[in-house]
């Protein structure tokens, strides 16, 4: 065996999608408990050996986010000190990674400082998927493997009628990433342009595309407050679009009130990914949750056993 022994770990974001990665690769999750302090300190505990195990621990910094990301932190440190062999962050929403540049000044680059922090506490590898700026790549002196969910969302809609369909990308941004499902669905691409007014609202200048009596499919990244898909929404049925409306994102924040901004008539279905686990309370009935235990568990036996993981890249 190239590595030592394969060990899967989680913390407390998504300990059913960890559990399912575990599942798929025959090995269940290792042992590890996580409590917090009575002053909210939080205490990590691993609870069996790992010298000389290839580990890996499954943990996206979803919210809460902050704490999420100290569980992280803490349980590589025991790793490392309990003498694991390789320690690898598997991260499937890497919380801070709209914070990648300055948008101001006297800003931190916050995802940076997280990048930072992992490295610090001696993470030898990272597993990722569709992070939200991938130049943020380029934070990282460690092996970085960027997955994509957004084929497995492909390959659902694939199976829909997309007849009379356009593509929708809410923002310029997201144009590329539009570009990818409009090309590999062969339906038209519709672009929506924005412009910025403050941190938290912007405003719709324009639109590229014709929508008129088409069947919108609005693609995202990310779906946190829910404010700009169901923005977009508005505009698109404004010009024109019919009133089935579909909405695609790999990961699904859904604070706040997204739930309830999402769960309306006119919004036919809302696919996500469970990147970010989603409870029953946020659950909406027009939502589809495709899983990524597959792509990940893939991933892990592939890293393990130092095979190619390529093939399980992102589209560029
Ligand atoms: C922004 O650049 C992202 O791609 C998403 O559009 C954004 O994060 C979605 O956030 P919200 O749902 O709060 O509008």
């Amino acid at each position: 065996m190239v590595n030592g022994d394969l060990k899967i770990f989680s913390g407390m974001a998504n300990n059913p999608l960890a559990a399912e990665i575990a599942a798929q690769l025959g090995t269940g999750l290792g042992e590890v408990s996580i409590r917090e302090a009575p002053d909210s300190e939080t205490l990590v505990m691993v609870k069996e050996s790992v010298r000389g195990c290839d580990v890996y621990v499954v943990q996206p910094t979803s919210a809460p986010v902050n704490d999420n990301l100290m569980q992280l932190l803490f349980i590589v440190d025991a790793l490392r000190r309990a003498s694991a062999k390789r320690i690898t962050a598997v991260i499937p929403y890497f919380g801070y990674s709209r914070q990648e540049r300055m948008a101001h000044g006297r800003e931190p680059i916050s995802a940076k400082v997280v990048a930072d922090m992992l490295q610090a506490v001696g993470v030898d590898r990272i597993i990722l998927t569709d992070i939200h700026a991938p130049a943020m790549q380029g934070f990282f002196n460690i092996p970085l493997e960027t997955l994509s969910a957004v084929p497995l969302i492909i390959d659902y809609l694939r199976q829909q009628d997309l007849s009379d369909s356009v593509i929708v990308a809410p923002d310029v941004g997201r144009a590329k990433l539009a570009e990818q499902y409009a090309e590999r669905l062969g339906v038209p691409l519709a672009l929506i342009h924005k412009a910025r007014e403050s941190a938290t609202t912007s405003r719709i200048v324009g639109m590229i595309g014709d929508l008129r009596g088409r069947s919108p499919i609005i693609i995202d990244d990310i779906i946190s407050t829910g404010g700009t898909i169901v923005e977009t929404a508005h505009a698109v049925l404004n010009a024109g679009a019919r009133q089935n409306l579909r909405l695609a994102a790999v990961h699904g924040l859904l604070a706040g009130s997204a739930s309830e901004r999402l769960d309306q008539d006119f919004i036919q279905e809302v696919i996500l990914t469970d990147t970010v686990h989603i409870p029953a309370d946020k659950r909406t009935p027009n939502m589809t949750t495709l899983s990524v235990a597959q792509l990940f568990s893939e991933a892990i036996h592939r890293v393990h056993n130092e095979n190619s993981v390529s093939g399980l890249y992102l589209l560029t």
